[in-house]
């Protein structure tokens, strides 16, 4: 058993399986926010991740990956099904999220819920050294830190949630509301995506706990837990070195080759939620092309939708929903040869999406509400340049520091015409004042200053940051044509 000084912990490891061509297992990062912060911040440090492998069934032994020790949790097909697409999805997620869809409470889910988070807690005691720092991430794992602290009261505990944490009257319907704020508060520091979240959070405590709180300490069992905001960001450098590099360049231009060389190009990448405000934005592109103010042959829209929580129910309509819409405009907008909307299900390697970015004149970021949004975040990074509109949703955690986006609201339609036609339209000078101003801010604000601000917070008179960063300062860059991959072989104790 290898002992660690910093532990991850978090659903998802930063890798999930797929079966190569020959029969090996490939183990590939999936598209999400959390995964794309941490996976840089951690490479090559001397870390456990503890998390979920994908899969149900016992969990996998795994290779460390780029030097981080993988410690996989097994899901039970039951725990798939009440703890990660219900408890965790179907429940805190649309909950946290405006309740832009219906959460739904079931009994079962919270038990689940309760069984899983004791199952991460027990995988961390197990591989925290005495005293390390243990960092909990996201809505997954509410219970844990509480979890933590009574089966090892040696080690410095944070907490950080990656979505927003909604106001006390959406929280207040959770029938287990007092049980997950406990949860939360065995940490010592409890770090959000914004300053509104850390408020929320605390007149919640007062509320429900009747604990002492302010915005940034509560008192809790004789402790005193920290709480504030610490907004995510990227590894910026990375993104723009693999933008600037001249393949990724020649990909950019073979690909406005392909669609058609048009004037202006609008790209969104999202995986495939509910939140994303993908319909809403469809319907404006509609509109905009039924009022002949953007016209196909000049204009492309290229919408990357990844599949994501396939099983999940809401999930498997939006689906249904935005293909039967993009069909639509495709028939009645295109012509032979020249869709309306290229529209792509498919993961992409870091190159390729940065080939992506750089083609479009536009980024459509238009969520209806998302804690951060690391797409905006790339697509500026990847801008070297300084060219490039950026759409952006009021509703997205990052419209608190790239204000200088054209913002929107996606709830109103013909604020969302009126912010793309701007955006098409901008001047070239405005567009790159904007974005130089975007990108000196990324350029500060980047993935390591984050891990810098909340570790130096939770871990104040430890070593821990001065390593971490000294550690990913010096990490190789990534393998040409490869950039994130890990190909491993597998040794799953089932055989399968
Ligand atoms: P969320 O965490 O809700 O998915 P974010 O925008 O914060 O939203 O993060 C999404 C991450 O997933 C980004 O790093 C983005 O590059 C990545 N991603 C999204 N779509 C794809 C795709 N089709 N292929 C590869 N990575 C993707
Ligand atoms: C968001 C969540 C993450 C999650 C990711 C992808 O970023 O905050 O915790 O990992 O979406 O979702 P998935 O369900 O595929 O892990």
């Amino acid at each position: 058993m290898r002992h660690s000084s910093l532990v991850v912990v978090a659903n998802r490891l930063p890798i999930d399986d797929s079966i190569a061509p020959d029969g090996a297992c490939e183990w590939r990062r999936t598209p999400g926010g959390l995964v794309s912060a941490l996976h840089p911040l951690l490479r090559h440090t001397p870390a456990t991740w503890v998390g979920w492998a994908g899969g149900t069934g016992p969990a996998p032994t795994l290779p460390d990956v780029d030097g981080v020790h993988m410690r996989a949790v097994p899901l039970t097909a039951e725990d798939l099904r009440d703890h990660y697409e219900g408890f965790a999805n179907s429940t805190l997620w649309p909950l946290y999220h405006d309740a832009v869809e219906q959460p739904e409470h079931h009994r079962r889910w919270w038990e689940a819920y309760q069984r899983v988070n004791r199952r991460f807690a027990e995988a961390a005691a197990e591989v925290a050294e005495p005293g390390a720092v243990v960092w909990v991430q996201d809505y997954h794992l509410h219970l844990l830190p509480g979890l933590l602290r009574a089966m090892r009261p040696d080690l410095r505990i944070g907490f950080f949630l990656h979505v927003p944490f909604p106001p006390p009257e959406l929280f207040m319907q959770l029938p287990r509301r007092a049980e997950l704020l406990r949860g939360m508060l065995g940490a010592d520091l409890i770090g959000f995506q914004r300053v509104q979240a850390a408020h929320n959070f605390a007149q919640l405590v007062a509320k429900v706990l009747s604990l002492p709180a302010t915005d940034r300490r509560i008192g809790v069992d004789g402790r005193v837990v920290r709480i504030g905001a610490f907004p995510v960001s990227i590894d910026t450098a990375e993104m723009a070195a693999l933008a600037a590099r001249p393949d990724v360049a020649a990909r950019a231009q073979r690909l406005r080759q392909d669609l058609g060389r048009p004037e202006r190009v609008i790209l969104s990448v999202d995986r495939m939620d509910y939140t994303k405000g993908i319909e809403q934005r469809l319907k404006a592109y509609s509109e905009l092309l039924a009022s002949g103010h953007v016209k196909v042959r000049d204009t492309v829209l290229v919408q990357v939708a990844v599949p994501s929580r396939e099983r999940v129910g809401q999930y498997q309509i939006l689906r249904e929903r935005v293909e039967r819409e993009v069909g639509r405009i495709n028939g009645e907008f295109g012509r032979v040869g020249e869709p309306a909307i290229h529209y792509l299900t498919q993961p992409f390697d870091r190159a390729e999406l940065a080939a992506l970015y750089r083609v479009a004149d536009v980024m459509a970021v238009t969520p209806l509400r998302d804690g951060m949004n690391l797409v905006a975040k790339e697509y500026v990074a990847a801008r070297v340049d300084d060219s490039g509109a950026l759409l952006l949703s009021e509703f997205a955690g990052t419209a608190a520091e790239l204000s200088q986006a054209y913002l929107v609201n996606p709830h109103d339609l013909e604020g969302l015409k009126e912010g793309l036609l701007a955006a098409l339209h901008a001047a070239p000078a405005d567009v790159s004042r904007r974005m130089r101003a975007m990108r000196a801010h990324l350029h500060e604000h980047d993935i390591r200053a984050w891990a810098r601000s909340y570790l130096s917070a939770l871990d104040e008179t430890g070593p821990l940051v001065q390593r971490l960063v000294t550690a990913t300062d010096a990490a190789p860059a990534t393998v040409p044509g490869q950039p994130d991959r890990s190909a491993a072989r597998i040794e799953h104790p089932s055989g399968g």
